[in-house]
């Protein structure tokens, strides 16, 4: 039997009783991209992973060298990266750079930005990396199973001059649908998931692991890079006693601020990375709680603290990173679009004029629309076609009574205002968490040539419309 909504307690605690022993977070395998030599070979396959540990049995799922997460990419900031992705799965696939500013025909995007890899096929993906920062890849074909069956990882871009940490952490979290005998439920791309909020599922893991205790010490700082790489599921997680700061949004530096009610919330697809100072004393444990759905909290992890202390003060090094090379868009002379939302459950209400043209697409299975239309695969006319180098605001409406992580390839975005409310740190980011009927305003320079995709990450709402192209056009008239 399948749990269909979000995840159980009683999984939970069921989970949690087999795993009473401590157990480390197992650090996942780093692959450094020789960027002189052969490329890095990543190969899309079925594999096994043991989410659960002993004495459950592993769960059949497709990965990135057959491992969930895939190798963490590490590169230095401006480096190229090279990777040659094989395709070993039953089906056409595609990575994916996600925040990446790459140029347009790497962006792993099928039909669009190039064929899809065949089954057996290989594509040789190149690009540099202009902006330090947590990233992360994953395929753009069908995501909604090949994510969610398993095929991501983290890539990251170290600064020249990182801030100073004690341990630099990359957590990885997903959320899956398990069955009682511990398989993922294969309903991908259900029609309820789409018409409500995705394919919540539930089994919550970091790094391929569904974890229990993560061992700190007294005094450490750490950064903690947070992914979400969940088909739908949005976390929200609070550090009990301990004062998060958040120094980078989609890889992206921010000045380092408290996260709104000390609550830690990240959509899919977005990174926020964390500078945690652990205060609590030798022997202390200290839970990590996920309270984004009101009446599902559940633990996620327990931070326990070492008997020794590294020391007795929170150190008072710098927390800010250095700027990436992002161009500022000049708000004041930037053109200005606006961008309706509408669809799903209970969303009717909220369609306004062109509600009859998308009751009919919703007849068709479309069930979430960009400005009155829904899309049907990657090929599409544009939404908009913006000209390089112009600056650009996008006013953007939720009008559905669903929240929606909104993301833009091919650029970074500054967010400007909330329901007419100018932001206070004028955050950049390449997803932005709307809640519903939530007004969000984003401004950024079009400034890498292309057609872009621009999409809900909940990726059964991605599946079922919620996408459009973006082109930014250089003059030269693309065929
Ligand atoms: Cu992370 Cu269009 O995707
Ligand atoms: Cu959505």
């Amino acid at each position: 039997m399948t749990s269909q909504g979000p995840i159980s307690r009683r999984g939970l605690l069921r989970a949690g009783a087999a795993l009473a022993s401590v157990s480390l977070l197992s650090p996942m395998r780093t692959a450094w991209a020789d960027t002189s030599g052969s490329p890095l070979r990543l190969r899309a396959a079925a594999g096994t992973a043991g989410l659960r540990s002993a004495p459950y049995g592993s769960t059949d799922i497709w990965g990135y060298d057959g491992i969930v997460p895939g190798p963490e990419i590490r590169v230095r900031q401006g480096d190229r990266i090279r990777v040659m992705a094989e395709n070993g799965l039953d089906e056409e696939t595609t990575i994916h750079w996600h925040g990446i500013r790459t140029p347009n025909a790497m962006d792993g995007v099928p039909h669009l930005t190039q064929a899809p890899i065949p089954v057996g096929g290989e594509f040789l993906y190149a690009f540099d990396a202009p902006d330090a920062g947590t990233f992360w890849y994953h395929p753009h074909q069908r995501s909604f199973e090949q994510v969610g069956r398993g095929l991501y990882g983290p890539l990251i871009v170290e600064e020249a001059n990182p801030i100073r940490v004690d341990r630099d952490l990359t957590w990885m979290l997903d959320d899956w649908r398990m069955t009682e005998d511990g398989q993922l439920a294969d309903d991908f791309g259900s029609r309820h998931d789409a018409m409500h909020g995705g394919r919540i599922g539930n089994t919550v893991t970091i790094n391929g692991k569904i974890p229990e205790r993560i061992a700190v010490r007294s005094g450490e700082r750490l950064r903690l890079r947070l992914i979400n790489a969940a088909n739908a599921r949005i976390f929200g997680l609070d550090f009990g006693d301990l004062e998060p700061v958040i120094v980078a949004m989609d890889g992206q530096p921010v000045a380092p601020h408290a996260p709104r009610d000390g609550i830690v919330v990240i959509g899919p697809a977005m990174r926020l990375d964390l500078v945690l100072d652990l205060t609590g004393r030798p022997d202390a444990v200290e839970t990590v709680t996920d309270v984004f759905y009101d009446g599902l909290e559940y633990r996620l992890v327990d931070l326990a603290y070492d008997p020794d202390m590294l020391r007795a003060s929170v150190p008072d090094w710098s927390m800010v990173l250095p700027p990436n090379p992002l161009a500022e868009p000049d708000v004041a002379a930037a053109a200005r679009h606006r961008i309706v939302f509408n669809g799903g459950m209970m969303g009717q209400m909220m369609m306004g004029d062109a509600m009859g043209s998308m009751m009919g697409q919703m007849r068709q299975g479309n069930m979430w629309f960009i400005n009155g239309v829904a899309a049907t695969g990657h090929i599409m006319d544009p939404l908009l076609t913006l000209p390089l180098g112009s600056s650009q605001i996008f006013e953007m409406d939720n009008r559905t009574a669903w929240p929606h992580p909104i993301h833009l390839h091919g650029h970074s975005f500054r967010v400007i205002a909330r329901n007419g409310q100018p932001t206070r740190h004028r955050e950049w980011q390449d997803t932005v968490l709307m809640a519903p009927e939530e007004r969000v305003e984003i401004a950024f320079v079009a400034d890498n040539p292309g057609d872009w995709m621009f999409h809900c990450h909940i990726l059964e709402h991605q599946a079922a419309g919620m996408m459009g192209v973006i082109r930014v056009d250089s003059g030269t008239t693309k065929t």
